[in-house]
């Protein structure tokens, strides 16, 4: 059976991140013909520049992501909320994703946001931002996949989110729209 890989790009860099707490809550949940790799951390790529995106020069960092999210059947951003929109690093990693334009990982990537943050809506305009941004890349926004849970300060204070039995069910409802352009393409 082969298996839809899922790459979970944390908008996080905090050590102890909840977004990477859901992530892992992600993985852990995954159905059996789906693997969640969690990327390691977007916080060594630089800045996105043009001047140092040049062929065969591209820094390692930036060039190690494009090509886990090239090999990547799917894509999903596990973001935060920071001042209204999407974290600077999680922006960052889409515009290297997004290069060589019409060439880039994203173009034409089946893509997913979902996340936890503070306020009452748990970061829904940053996912909205991540889908907007990652839209215009070129990625196939998988605008089914919800999963937003506000409070994450006082909610996962204590409680790892794969312990909290109502986000583990929302969880679970994430495979089915996450997978389903793999599946249809499968069946085609
Ligand atoms: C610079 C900054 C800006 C923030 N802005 C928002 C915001 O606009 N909306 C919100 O819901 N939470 C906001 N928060 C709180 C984060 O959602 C909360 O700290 C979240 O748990 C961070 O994710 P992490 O635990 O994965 O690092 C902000 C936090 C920081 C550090």
């Amino acid at each position: 059976m082969s298996k839809n890989t899922v790459l979970a790009l944390v908008g996080s860099l905090r050590a102890d991140s909840h977004n990477r707490k859901l992530a892992e809550a992600i993985q852990l949940n995954a159905p059996e013909d789906v693997d969640v790799q969690i990327y390691g951390s977007l916080g060594d790529i630089p800045f996105y520049n043009e001047d140092i995106d040049v062929e065969g020069q591209v820094p390692a960092a930036a060039a190690a992501l494009r090509a886990a999210a090239a090999e990547a059947d799917t894509l999903l951003f596990v973001t935060p909320e920071h001042n209204g929109t999407l974290t600077a690093s999680l922006k960052n990693a889409i515009d290297w994703l997004s290069r060589p334009y019409g060439a880039g990982a994203l173009a034409g990537k089946p893509t997913a946001v979902v996340g936890t943050a503070f306020g009452q809506f748990g970061g829904v305009w940053a996912q909205d931002e991540a889908r907007k941004a990652a839209g215009i890349a070129g990625a196939k926004v998988l605008e089914d996949v919800k999963l937003a849970v506000p409070g994450s300060m006082i909610r996962f204070a204590e409680l790892h989110p794969k312990d909290d039995a109502e986000v583990v069910e929302q969880i679970k409802g994430i495979f089915e729209p996450l997978t389903a352009v793999q599946e249809e393409e499968v069946a085609a």
